[in-house]
């Protein structure tokens, strides 16, 4: 369903309780509890409201950090590019956006994990060869998921955005910052 639907859908809906409000209040009297009722989803709609709209969406931490900066900032472009791809899903609004924002999302952690691999590779990191494994395991999953969903598959988009959250916030906050003492120790910052 279109964001538009929705949101003609919202605006009837809280125009219709403003109505009932005033009028159980002119009809019942103040000491009825219906227009109290009324008048208290009235009130907590739009926070509830709120609190759906930015579910699902991921916020940076100072958990996630890895103690080095640049890195850190291509982790925030990367949950910036993951909250886009789940607007682009969540207000369906053409596959057009839709695939750009994936695109986006991707081309980025592409150039991201060849950043990490380089450096892990520049100071000799020993845990490099685990740490590409999984990179690479992810690029060959997503491949597989984007490849469904260019057969149309029902949801694909969804599955597709989902995981990439999932997957990218476990790996910043176990995998990365499995490279985060030993590289400061060699002087990155
Ligand atoms: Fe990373
Ligand atoms: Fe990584």
């Amino acid at each position: 369903m279109s964001k538009i639907f929705w949101i003609f859908v919202l605006a009837v809906g809280g125009v219709a309780l403003v109505i009932a409000v005033v009028l159980t209040f002119a009809s019942l009297g103040l000491a009825h509890p219906v227009p109290w009722i009324l008048t208290a989803i009235l009130a907590i709609a739009p926070p509830l409201h709120n609190w759906k709209e930015h579910r699902g969406f991921v916020r940076w931490k100072e958990s996630y950090s890895v103690g080095i900066e640049t890195i850190d900032a291509e982790h925030k472009s990367l949950l910036r590019l993951i909250n886009n791809l789940q607007s682009a899903v969540r207000y369906y609004t053409g596959q057009e956006f839709e695939r750009r924002a994936l695109q986006e999302l991707l081309d980025y952690t592409k150039v991201h994990f060849a950043r990490e691999e380089a450096l892990m590779q520049e100071y000799n990191f020993p845990g490099y060869e685990a740490h590409k494994c999984e990179h690479d395991q992810m690029a060959a999953k997503v491949d597989e998921m984007v490849a469904r969903y260019e057969q149309n598959t029902v949801g694909a988009m969804d599955e597709i955005s989902k995981f990439l959250r999932k997957w990218l916030i476990t790996h910043i906050r176990v995998t990365d910052q499995g490279y985060s003492d030993f590289l400061i120790s060699k002087g990155v910052r």
